[in-house]
């Protein structure tokens, strides 16, 4: 594609249509979509409600800026508050900031950060930023300051000055990491780019403690583990309440694929941003708000994150049994819900390649790990489909010279 900027390296599958949990590429191949575009087709590919309230709304009012109120930027924002105080997450949440993506709704929980620092002390000695490492916040300038990986931040230095770095669960190193010149810890409950690393509730808890001991706030970042991914409406509502946040970012499957974001504040955080202090040209447009209030309501429902959790069990059995026939190549299975990581001892990209072939996507993430997010509507045939697949892709990669139970030879891709 001689007219891009080559920001990404691309494998040949051009993808031209989705159902459900399939993509079809231009020749009409068909392939089961195990990374839901990274964590966002949460209901699939072209959900048929969500295409025709798509239609719906951008034959009533695609924009009309911020300057203006519209039918649903306060609809989505209510709902948002509702439903994550009904689902035992967040009890303090109170307000939410519209936008466009999970960089900019980082960035905006950044700014707030600084904000409630610079009111608390007005020396501005109170503005530092504590991030972990692994995680992964975004690429813009503020939100890349708090991504420390050499890979994404040195060709782009010097960074934003006052950000600090830390161990991801090391409960012994927060004292000394959160001072009083923090006005802000930004965290992801499971790092999502790093590796399916999960928080413990005591790391969370030892945050939120010293959070409050020197008076900053506790941003999660739940842009790619939150709305549902764990079985829960949010990914903090397994640790205990006494952990909750005071700003929660999310982005990615509040879309379904068109792009918003949101960050969700107490109304204490809100009550120290004033008018002039933030904005955005498209955030909170009716068309993306009015299909994300439509997302948020599937993504409450406690059927579908009950299954979530059935889900994830046949996951992991399949995971167990590969396991055991592959003791020394795989080394653990980590995450919770549908955001999972098999853990492989050397590079997985040949297992990723070998699985694309015979119509399975899967995509990478930290070092060495599979990351497995489908779409939470999957099936459990689909689930075995895929996993059949890539048991298939391992037998080959791996050149094990055992029969690979399920399959019969190489799985020929199916065209529609
Ligand atoms: C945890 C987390 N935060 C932030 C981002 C950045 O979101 P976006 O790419 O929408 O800017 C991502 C994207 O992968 C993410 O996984």
């Amino acid at each position: 594609m001689p007219f891009m900027v080559p920001t990404y390296v691309r494998p040949p599958p051009m993808f031209h249509k989705g159902e459900g949990c399939y993509l079809y590429d231009v020749e009409n191949r068909e392939y089961l979509d195990f990374t839901a575009g990274i964590a966002v087709n949460s209901l699939g590919h072209c959900d048929p409600e969500m295409a025709r309230l798509m239609a719906q709304q951008a034959q009533t009012l695609v924009h009309a800026s911020n300057l203006y109120h519209n039918p649903w930027t306060g609809s989505l924002s209510k709902l948002l508050v509702e439903k994550t105080k009904e689902s035992g997450a967040m009890s303090s949440v109170g307000k939410v900031f519209v936008c466009n993506s999970g960089s900019e709704a980082n960035e905006a929980a950044i700014k707030f950060a600084r904000k409630c620092g610079n009111l608390a002390d007005p020396s501005g000695a109170k503005h530092e930023l504590v991030s972990f490492q692994s995680s992964f916040h975004g690429r813009t300038m503020g939100s890349l300051s708090a991504t420390p990986n050499p890979k994404y931040q040195k060709p782009f230095g010097p960074m934003v000055p006052g950000f600090r770095y830390g161990t991801y669960n090391d409960v012994a190193g927060i004292n000394s990491l959160v001072t009083d010149k923090t006005c802000g810890v930004i965290v992801e409950p499971i790092q999502g780019e790093g590796g399916v690393n999960v928080a413990t509730s005591e790391f969370l808890l030892a945050l939120r403690r010293r959070c409050n001991e020197v008076g900053a706030v506790l941003i999660y970042d739940e842009i790619q583990c939150g709305l549902a991914r764990t079985g829960s409406l949010w990914a903090h509502s397994h640790a205990p309440a006494e952990a909750h946040p005071d700003i929660l970012t999310t982005a990615k499957a509040l879309g379904n694929g068109f792009p918003v974001g949101a960050t969700l504040v107490t109304d204490e955080v809100s009550s120290k941003i004033v008018t002039g202090d933030h904005g955005t040209t498209f955030g909170g447009n009716p068309l993306a708000c009015r299909l994300a209030h439509y997302i948020v309501g599937r993504l409450s429902d406690p059927e579908l994150q009950r299954s979530v959790l059935d889900k994830e069990q046949i996951f992991r059995s399949r995971f167990d049994a590969l396991r055991r026939k592959y003791p020394d190549t795989i080394a653990e299975v980590r995450g919770r819900g549908l955001i999972l990581g098999l853990q492989l001892k050397g590079d997985p990209t040949p297992v990723v390649t070998a699985a694309r072939e015979r119509g399975l996507l899967i995509i990478t993430c930290g070092t060495n790990t599979l990351r497995f997010v489908p779409p939470l509507i999957i099936t459990e045939e689909e689930i075995n489909k895929g996993m059949d697949v890539l048991e298939e892709a391992m037998a080959v990669v791996f050149r094990s010279s055992e029969k690979v139970p399920g399959t019969d030879g190489q799985q020929e891709m199916r065209a529609r």
